[in-house]
């Protein structure tokens, strides 16, 4: 049984302050939430404080990118080891907003996904297509490149420990979901390719999310769907009330 997984990717938002308010806010509202993994994802300069406001709380911290060095002299990178140092479990790779500004293709990827493998942190690897190359029918191959080029490499144990996002490009920030079938098709496509990568075993094990507009009104459709484990939510994470409702409402899809 795979055990649903809701992140919040803040992405460029929030100071200190506002981010100790909303973690007081979501410490306060999902204390008693036990059938879901919650993981709250903030710029860099916010872990190490909010890590320490989350000990003994059911809600864990990841970041957004990591370099695969473990040190060295590359100005304005942080690595795996520092994130652990700071507190994290989790690490977001490959997010289409580093992909589309910041040059990240497969390789990158590769490298990262490994370096955070080898410290024990939990990577988040986000795959997904742009609309241009859904309207010409390249959703799956997009998906296979992302997919087979970004865990080249990784061995069976490792890819266990991996957490896979399902994000379409044209749905994040933009308010267009997917509909709950578009996103099953993709999570359903994404795990029968683990299945020939790996085996079905593996790929039954495996948590993908999905990210793109979720909202508390979409939320509880798309967890209905069987290959649907969970979300990685970005501009509904950084309201503390729809950022419970989703969790909450996703809790009660998985109790009734
Ligand atoms: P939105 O939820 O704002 O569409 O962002 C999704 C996302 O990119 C999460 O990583």
């Amino acid at each position: 049984m795979r055990k649903i997984i809701i992140a919040g990717n803040w992405k460029m938002y929030k100071t200190i302050k506002e981010g100790q308010e909303l973690v007081n806010a979501l410490k306060r509202d999902l204390y008693n939430i036990e059938n879901i993994d919650i993981v709250i994802c903030p710029p860099y300069t916010l872990l190490s404080c909010l890590a320490d406001m989350l000990i003994e709380s059911n809600i864990s911290l990841g970041a957004q990118d990591l370099f695969w060095e473990d040190e060295g002299a590359f100005t304005g990178e942080v690595s795996a080891r520092m994130l652990k140092d700071a507190g994290c479990t989790f690490v977001i790779i490959g997010h289409s907003e580093r992909r589309q500004y910041f040059g990240e293709i497969n390789e990158s990827v590769n490298k990262k996904l490994k370096a955070a493998l080898a410290c024990g942190l939990i990577p988040i690897v986000c795959v997904g297509e742009s609309l241009k190359e859904r309207e010409g029918k390249k959703t799956f191959k997009v998906l296979e490149d992302h997919l087979t080029n970004g865990l080249s490499g990784i061995n069976q144990q490792e890819v266990l420990q991996i957490i896979i996002a399902y994000e379409p490009v044209w749905a994040i920030g933009t308010g267009n979901t997917a509909s709950s079938a578009q996103a099953e098709e993709a999570h359903k496509y994404i795990r029968d390719l683990l299945a020939k990568l790996y085996d079905q075993e593996t790929a039954d094990s495996i948590r993908i999310q999905y990210g793109g507009s979720v909202k508390p009104g979409n939320i509880s459709e798309l967890i209905r769907e069987a290959d649907v484990d969970g979300a990685l939510v970005g501009g509904a994470s950084l309201d503390g009330a729809s950022f419970t409702e989703i969790i909450r409402k996703a809790a009660e899809v998985l109790k009734s």
